[in-house]
């Protein structure tokens, strides 16, 4: 089922119009169709079932507690990379033992919270927060269970912000100091450090760079087995493929075709952490036009939304298909690709009111004609959208609204000017 599509020249989420929630919940607007969350995350757990992974869903791209409780419903577990995420997943009913708490600056007091709550793995990045896991745990008298974040130096052809597989990156070790750590701590009695955590970057459109990256995981699992060090655990992490054009991204079973041969029969615990692969395709963006303008070489189309709201494009010059939300029978769109070619397009800036050059959603992007109040949907972005919002400009965060079949439900009503002064007031 395609959550997001057009019937009879309107935008639908699933059985709502997208413009009567507009209308009911005002703009911008993130929506989320229920129907998507469930199947990406329903596909991911069969095609990787003979591996029986634990899919910690990646809370950073998309932490709305009611995401979240849908998820967990699902089954999933959470990936979380501060304290803040680790009390949104407890909070969104999972038990502290399905959570994994990575980040490559966890300080102590916060190692200390997630000992006390009882997080089920720490995903540790270098020596020196090994060392201060494992002083916290001696202190709390624990034992607990760890994956070392190894960096494979694979190059996972991303954006260079979301490239985190490479030397250059600040995240994990090598594979060499890796090795050794493992062996100088095979007898420590509280920290289990018999995992290997893994993240390459994200989005990852190819399945090559998870072959290379298993492939080099595997080998350091044999020889730190030869040297008698067990490893029980492979987190392979997240950036599986999302759908921004259509076909940008390999599905899910291709990925899970070419890695489950590789680690079956193993004997491994297997940990995912997807993210936008979930939550991307599950959520749009939803403003109204405001004016129109031309300069002499540009057209611009001004909406209510901004980079406050979705700062991808300003980011990383994401691309995000954008199209009216009632466009109308005759400018139904083929495809979520920037060179869709119909009679009547135009070339536009579509840009914010915040005070930055890189406020834009899309440049000369080819739309059918725009107008004051005419809607546009922002499709793809149900992943690190609302949870990147900022209030610059003092503009409060946007509203979302979760639906099911023709049902919508506000799960975080919109931000007031009281919202954006009251940690001011207080003090
Ligand atoms: C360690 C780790 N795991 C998982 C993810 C989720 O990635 P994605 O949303 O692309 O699946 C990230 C994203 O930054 C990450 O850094």
């Amino acid at each position: 089922m395609a959550s997001f599509g057009y019937r009879n020249g309107e935008l639908y989420c699933e059985d709502m119009s997208a413009a009567s929630l507009a209308q009911r919940f005002g703009t911008p607007l993130y929506v989320y169709a229920r129907g998507a969350l469930e199947q990406s995350f329903d596909r991911m757990a069969a095609a990787f079932a003979a591996l029986s992974p634990k899919i910690c869903f990646s809370i950073k791209s998309c932490s709305n507690l009611h995401v979240l409780r849908l998820l967990r419903q699902r089954g999933a577990a959470f990936d979380a990379v501060s304290i803040g995420e680790v009390r949104r997943a407890i909070e969104a009913g999972a038990p502290a033992a399905d959570i994994v708490f990575a980040g490559v600056g966890k300080t102590r007091a916060e190692i200390d919270t997630a000992l006390q709550l009882g997080v089920g793995c720490f995903n540790v990045e270098s020596a020196e927060e090994l060392a201060a896991l494992r002083a916290a745990a001696a202190q709390a008298g624990l034992t607990v269970r760890a994956a070392l974040r190894v960096n494979p130096d694979v190059d996972a052809h991303t954006h260079p912000y979301t490239t985190t597989g490479k030397d250059e990156n600040k995240f994990g070790i090598n594979l060499a100091a890796a090795r050794d750590l493992f062996a100088a701590h095979r007898q420590d009695t509280h920290v289990r450090l018999t995992g290997i955590h893994l993240h390459i970057g994200s989005p990852v459109n190819t399945v090559e760079p998870y072959v290379e990256t298993v492939g080099r995981a595997l080998q350091l699992i044999d020889e730190l087995a030869a040297q008698g060090v067990a490893i029980d655990l492979l987190n392979l992490g997240g950036g599986w493929g999302a759908c921004y054009q259509d076909d940008d991204a390999p599905p899910i079973e291709a990925y899970a075709d070419a890695i489950v041969p590789l680690l079956a029969g193993r004997n491994l615990d297997v940990h995912f952490e997807p993210g936008r692969s979930i939550a991307a395709d599950a959520g749009v963006l939803l403003a109204r036009v405001v004016y129109r303008k031309a300069s002499r070489s540009r057209r611009f189309v001004i909406v209510d939304t901004a980079m406050t709201d979705l700062i991808r494009p300003a980011l990383y010059d994401a691309y995000h298909f954008l199209w009216p939300v009632s466009p109308g029978a005759a400018f139904t769109p083929a495809s979520r690709r920037a060179d869709l070619d119909m009679p009547g397009l135009e070339a536009v800036d579509v840009v914010g009111p915040v005070c930055e050059s890189s406020d834009f959603l899309a440049k000369q992007r080819c739309l059918p004609p725009l107008a004051p109040d005419d809607l546009l949907a922002v499709f793809s972005a149900g992943a690190y959208g609302f949870v990147m919002a900022s209030q610059y400009n003092s503009r409060p965060r946007a509203a979302e609204v979760l639906v099911h079949r023709d049902e919508a439900r506000l799960i975080r009503r919109r931000e007031t000017y009281d919202d954006l002064v009251a940690a001011e007031r207080e003090v």
